[in-house]
């Protein structure tokens, strides 16, 4: 999809289709007015007559209005005038959206900064808006041996503003945090025997070649050895796929400190020799959805030239059993010295995590934030809709909070007091990797902790909204890409 903005008025706009909204009553907006006066009262028309009330989602096509310059008038409706929630905002933009697509038209106008959503600004809108369309036409197709190619897709949308400038920028961020999300939805969809640690250091590579300002290095586990990283490269040995650790330096501000992003790379975690049961086992292709948001992340900033350095760090691994596997009391040695007693090998993340963290200290970070599929313990506690936040500082959790309302991609903060740590005592090694039953996210932020002691870090747990789980949903989501981006956006504003 292409985006522009037009500042023309509704009924001159030429195009395919021109979209107006109308609210709770049959209140016309101002462009839906407009296109009215032009049209001999011919949307009034249809109110009156009942075909349209104004109810969110709401749709009626109109064809050839007199007095109007494009054949299709798509009339939506957009609930209360004076405010709706964001989650209303994106149902009357994915209708429009699947509309539009099954429609004959390919391009159309959009005027939709007349509906006003509580607390947000025209250009959060507008960008949640480009967002939300490709999110609505986003099609998986990579394994798949036919496409079955669309009549009339839509292909571009503009949006109308009375002040261009105001919402260009926001138009350009939009369409960059689409394609993030796409790559690390592709990514994430991708199956296991595809998207092996190879291939993600392969994609790296593809991203420092595709952007000027992107350097791409790969760590083998001969490299990995020479660093000591004995932790994550426990987890790899249970598996024929070579580990890898990828990072990826955006330069966008010289010599300035980089903010680290440590995305979890576990291309299919099995659990090891503490098996996962077979039931859903194949949704475990997803938990490198971490990894696939620092690629997304990394794309979206470098497509926008963001003055701000960024280091994506990944450290990739399938978690296997074998004879050569973790086996549960193993204990292993990490990069910073620590010794690990491991008692559950299904609790991999952290392993590999922990190295990546040691190894972050090295870009002499202003902050770090990983970016795991950490636990499914995060699940129980907030569901599918919020990632969870963990944090040794306070500022930084508030910024990125901050970043989750501001692009409707929300978090929500658990403690990681000092009463946790205990959880993870073990009799025979430094730290145990895993705490017990009880909140069990908040000891997995835990074990991380003992390994970010010399930097700012904050941790994000995506296990609960990486991705869609089972039926015809099932898929990536692209989250927390849109979180990421914003909080970086922020940043750079806030430096100003
Ligand atoms: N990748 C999983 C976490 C996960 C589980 C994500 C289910 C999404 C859905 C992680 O490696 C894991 O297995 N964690 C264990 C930790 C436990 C052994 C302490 C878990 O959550 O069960
Ligand atoms: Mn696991
Ligand atoms: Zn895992």
């Amino acid at each position: 999809m292409q985006y522009f903005v037009t500042t023309n008025t509704a009924s001159s706009e030429q195009t395919d289709c021109v979209v107006v909204a109308v609210f709770n009553q049959g209140q016309l907006s101002a462009s839906a007015n407009e296109i009215n006066d032009s049209s001999n009262g011919q949307i009034q028309h249809y109110i009156d007559r009942g075909d349209i009330t104004g109810k969110v989602g709401q749709t009626l096509l109109l064809q050839d209005l007199s007095g109007i310059n494009s054949p299709r008038v798509l009339v939506i409706g957009a609930g209360d005038q004076t405010g709706i929630k964001e989650n209303d905002f994106n149902t009357i933009i994915s209708t429009i959206t699947k509309t539009l697509d099954s429609s004959a038209a390919s391009k159309a106008a959009l005027y939709i900064t007349e509906i006003n959503v509580n607390d947000r600004s025209t250009s959060a809108l507008i960008t949640q808006a480009i967002t939300t369309a490709e999110a609505t036409l986003y099609q998986y197709s990579a394994t798949k041996s036919e496409s079955k190619p669309k009549d009339n897709p839509i292909t571009s949308f503009s949006f109308y503003a009375e002040n261009q400038n105001e919402i260009i920028q926001a138009t350009n961020n939009g369409q960059a945090i689409a394609k993030g999300m796409n790559l690390a939805k592709e990514l994430g969809n991708l199956p296991g025997n595809i998207c092996t640690p190879t291939y993600l250091a392969e994609q790296a590579i593809e991203l420092g070649q595709q952007y000027d300002a992107v350097t791409t290095t790969i760590l083998d586990e001969d490299d990995m050895a020479e660093l000591g990283m004995g932790s994550l490269l426990s987890v790899s040995r249970g598996s024929r796929q070579p580990a890898k650790l990828i990072t990826m330096n955006y330069q966008g501000a010289g010599d300035a400190k980089p903010v680290v992003l440590v995305g979890k790379g576990l291309t299919f975690d099995a659990g090891g020799i503490s098996l996962k049961p077979a039931a859903g086992m194949d949704e475990m292709k997803y938990d490198m959805c971490g990894s696939a948001s620092v690629f997304g992340t990394i794309s979206a900033i470098a497509e926008l030239n963001l003055p701000i350095n960024v280091v994506g760090v990944v450290p990739s691994s399938e978690n296997m059993p074998d004879g050569d596997a973790n086996k549960p009391g193993d204990i292993v040695t990490s990069m910073a010295g620590k010794t690990i007693e491991i008692l559950n090998t299904d609790a991999e993340g952290r392993l590999i995590l922990c190295d990546a963290l040691t190894y972050s200290e090295r870009f002499n970070p202003e902050v770090v934030i990983d970016i795991a599929t950490l636990t499914g313990a995060i699940i129980v506690a907030l569901g599918s809709k919020t990632t969870g936040l963990m944090s040794n500082n306070q500022d930084l959790a508030d910024d990125l909070l901050q970043a989750g309302r501001d692009s409707n991609d929300k978090a929500w903060q658990l403690p990681l007091w000092d009463e946790y740590q205990e959880q993870l005592d073990s009799n025979f090694a430094d730290i145990a990797n895993i705490g017990g039953k009880e909140a069990g996210s908040v000891t997995a932020a835990c074990f991380l902790s003992r390994f970010t002691e010399k930097y700012t870090w904050a941790h994000l747990d995506i296990a609960g909204t990486a991705w869609k789980s089972g039926g015809k949903a099932k898929g990536a989501t692209g989250r927390p890409v849109p979180m990421l981006v914003q909080y970086l956006l922020n940043r750079i504003a806030n430096k100003n």
